[in-house]
């Protein structure tokens, strides 16, 4: 069968090639017992394409991202690279393909699977069927925002700064993603998040946020709360959150605690999404929310679960693939259930295994799974 589905797989730095190289088994499973073939393409990106090229992000890896269907991200970064000058840090990659490729809406669940429920430092009780979505705006905001630099005040003191700026259609489209998520979850809740208390900013992506769900999204509940508060909760009471909406700066903090709360970091995947076009199609890229972990690199012993389900989130956003995707995640949690563990997650009385042997058996319980 012809391959219509271009991927551009990108495995960067770090534990990223070892955890690709098990999507790759994934795929070619799909291949042989789904039908659905892929058309794999593999570029440059982080600190490999600045050893490569001398640029973290090269002109030809955009072009080529822009001309598939979706992007399969690995991660960057990493001891090597870490004396380069700001302009040239591995972490420009991934920022330049979010704002190149217009993907200004970072999806990153936060889910706690049974068998991991012991693995999270909060209490049992407190995260026992955790499932929240976060959905961070990701091409705006103080990352991007201009001005920003280093100059000299008038009394010769050395200063820095960066610039917090949303225009209303980059607020209105992230929440637009939030509220449709929410609206196909049970709990049909947005919280969006930012610091209306303080901020300019913050007071104005309430506003805009109240806008479009008072003329859009009448059926979702939502919620506005301020981002340190938010932080507290989700120590405290993860659970009363479904859909969390943050800007580029809150939902970047906030993943990270979120993704903490679920005591395994190593599971997580994200997807990263543009607009869709007349024909539905968007660019997207996906990615696991770990980054390159250099101190567990090459020793075959990474987690390779949050690559698989980014993955998993691919084949559901991008291709419309639900079923696939669903058992992809169902093959996950069995593996995990039958008391497989990488270092990352290891727990007492369970088997420590490594990257293949992990990715393996992943592939063994979707043979079952599609038996
Ligand atoms: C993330 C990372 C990136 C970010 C870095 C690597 C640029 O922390 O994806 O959360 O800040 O967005
Ligand atoms: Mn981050």
């Amino acid at each position: 069968m012809t391959a219509n589905k271009r991927l551009l797989v990108l495995p960067g730095d770090g534990i990223g090639p070892e955890v690709m190289g098990e999507v790759r088994r994934v795929i070619e499973w799909m291949d042989r017992r789904r039908h659905v073939s892929f058309a794999l393409e593999e570029g440059l990106v982080g600190g490999a394409a600045i050893d490569a090229t001398g640029h973290p992000c090269p002109d030809k890896t955009v072009e080529r991202a822009m001309a598939c269907d979706a992007v399969l991200f690995g991660s960057v970064g990493g001891p090597k690279w870490d004396g380069l000058p700001f302009e040239q840090r591995p972490e420009l990659g991934i920022l330049r393909l979010r704002k190149d490729l217009g993907l200004f809406a970072n999806l990153r669940p936060a889910i706690v699977l049974d068998p991991l429920v012991d693995a999270s430092s909060l209490k049992k009780e407190v995260v026992q069927g955790l499932d929240i979505m976060i959905v961070r705006e990701s091409t705006g905001g103080i990352y991007f925002g201009e001005p920003r630099g280093l100059d000299t005040t008038p009394a010769g003191l050395r200063r820095a700064f960066d610039t917090e700026s949303y225009n209303e259609n980059e607020i209105a489209r992230v929440a637009r993603v939030a509220f449709e998520l929410a609206r196909k979850r049970p709990g049909k809740k947005v919280t969006s998040v930012e610091k209306a208390n303080v901020m300019q900013s913050g007071r104005f992506w309430r506003q805009i946020v109240g806008e479009v769900h008072k003329a859009e999204f009448p059926d979702v509940t939502l919620e506005n709360m301020y981002a340190d508060n938010c932080a507290m909760q989700l120590c405290m009471r993860p659970k009363q959150f479904d859909v969390i909406l943050a800007s580029n700066l809150f939902g970047d903090l906030l993943s990270d605690l979120a993704a903490a709360a679920t005591g395994s970091l190593g599971m997580l995947p994200s997807a990263t999404l543009g607009a869709p076009d007349e024909s539905g199609r968007r660019n997207a890229l996906y990615e696991p929310i770990h980054g390159s972990a250099p101190d567990i690199a090459g020793k075959g012993i990474a987690n390779p679960c949050a690559q698989i389900l980014s993955f998993a989130m691919l084949l559901r956003w991008s291709f419309g693939m639900e079923e696939d995707a669903q058992l992809l995640e169902q093959a996950v949690k069995k593996t995990l259930a039958g008391g497989l563990r990488t270092a990352d997650i290891m727990q007492p009385g369970a088997a420590r295994v490594g990257t293949g042997v992990m990715g393996e058996a992943i592939v063994r319980e979707l043979d079952k799974l599609a038996a």
